[in-house]
């Protein structure tokens, strides 16, 4: 059961008011959902940052971006790899000293359904190592200039949380004895969303002033898992993507522009499209499961992550 805030139609990007002197810093938005975040972002005059893999891509992102908002529109981009801590570390540095002001954080980059179990060099399974221990690494370092500056972080989750196994595998983080490409991606969204839920937590404890609203796009038509996924998954994702049960890039970019921007969100809430499953329709608010908000696993995980990227929380 699905619950539709903002009347029939949802949120859409209509409700925005100019953003003229926002600054949103972005992952993975060279492609994708990212890539049209940006886009609304641009065409309300604000700022955007964007962090990402691929120099190429991300030329070839500006250059169609600026062909559309003008060469004066306010969009660069850093240089981050978040399968390499080092080089995690190397981005948040360069926007410590180039960005004084994020608005929202938005932990958007992903990579899905990767056909065999893949190490980074660390030696995290790729999915875990990409989606859930680089951006955990990122917003620990970047945390401190949200809070001086914008207050606010999103957090792109998916339905594949509540499928898979459902649960942390804390003896087999790396899926060495069961791997399979969509229950090792559904766990790195589970273990995403299962720090952005205990952030909420420790944030609010500490008497921090920086919220953080959780999302996903449905099923939308993106790049996502054309790289990694084997042929057969791509062709069942391709031939859903043209059904009524996906929708477009651009609609699937909207449940983390709100998130970025809407007033009166709630924590300890799930936002994305509402109907079919969750997977199209109208933004608004949808069901959560309870799996995602066990703060036991929730601290257990936090730990882990901590030692393995090698960084500390003051929270
Ligand atoms: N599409 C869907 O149906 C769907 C469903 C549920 C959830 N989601 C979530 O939605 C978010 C956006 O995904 P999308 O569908 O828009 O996918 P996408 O089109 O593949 O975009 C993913 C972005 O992540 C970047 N990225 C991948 N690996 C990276 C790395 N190691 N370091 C930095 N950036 C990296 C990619 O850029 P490079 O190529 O330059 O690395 C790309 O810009 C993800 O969090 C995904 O899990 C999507």
């Amino acid at each position: 059961m699905s619950d539709n805030i903002w009347e029939k139609n949802g949120w859409t990007p209509e409700r925005l008011g100019s953003l003229e002197g926002k600054t949103y810093v972005i992952t993975g938005a060279n492609a994708g959902a990212g890539f049209e975040a940006t886009k609304v972002f641009l065409s309300k005059g604000a700022e955007v940052v964007m962090l990402n893999r691929s120099e190429e891509k991300s030329e070839a992102a500006i250059l169609e971006l600026k062909k559309q908002f003008g060469e004066n529109a306010k969009v660069s981009f850093i240089k981050m790899d978040l399968a390499e801590l080092s080089s995690v570390r190397k981005a948040a540095e360069v926007v410590i000293k180039k960005v004084p002001k994020i608005d929202t954080l938005i932990c958007n980059a992903a990579i899905a359904q990767v056909a065999k179990q893949q190490l980074t060099s660390a030696g995290f399974e790729s999915q875990l190592g990409i989606n859930h221990y680089g951006h955990f690494l990122l917003i620990n370092l970047l945390f401190e200039r949200v809070e001086e500056t914008g207050k606010r972080i999103v957090i792109v989750g998916s339905n594949g949380y509540k499928s898979g196994l459902k649960a942390i595998q804390f003896d087999d983080m790396n899926f060495d004895k069961n791997y399979t490409a969509m229950s090792s991606y559904c766990h790195s969204k589970l273990a995403q969303m299962v720090f952005a839920y205990e952030l909420q937590h420790r944030i609010k404890a500490a008497k921090k002033d920086v919220d953080v609203f959780v999302c996903h796009p449905g099923a939308s038509r993106t790049s996502l898992a054309k790289e990694e996924a084997s042929f057969t998954t791509n062709l069942i994702l391709t031939i859903l993507s043209y059904t009524p049960m996906a929708q477009s890039a651009e609609k699937g970019s909207w449940p983390e522009v709100m998130c970025a921007t809407e007033d009166n969100l709630k924590q300890q809430a799930y936002y994305g499209p509402t109907k079919r499953m969750d997977m199209v329709g109208p933004i608004g608010e949808c069901q959560l499961e309870p799996h995602v908000l066990d703060r036991e696993v929730a601290d257990k995980l936090w730990k882990l992550s901590e030692n393995e990227t090698d960084c500390k929380w003051h929270l």
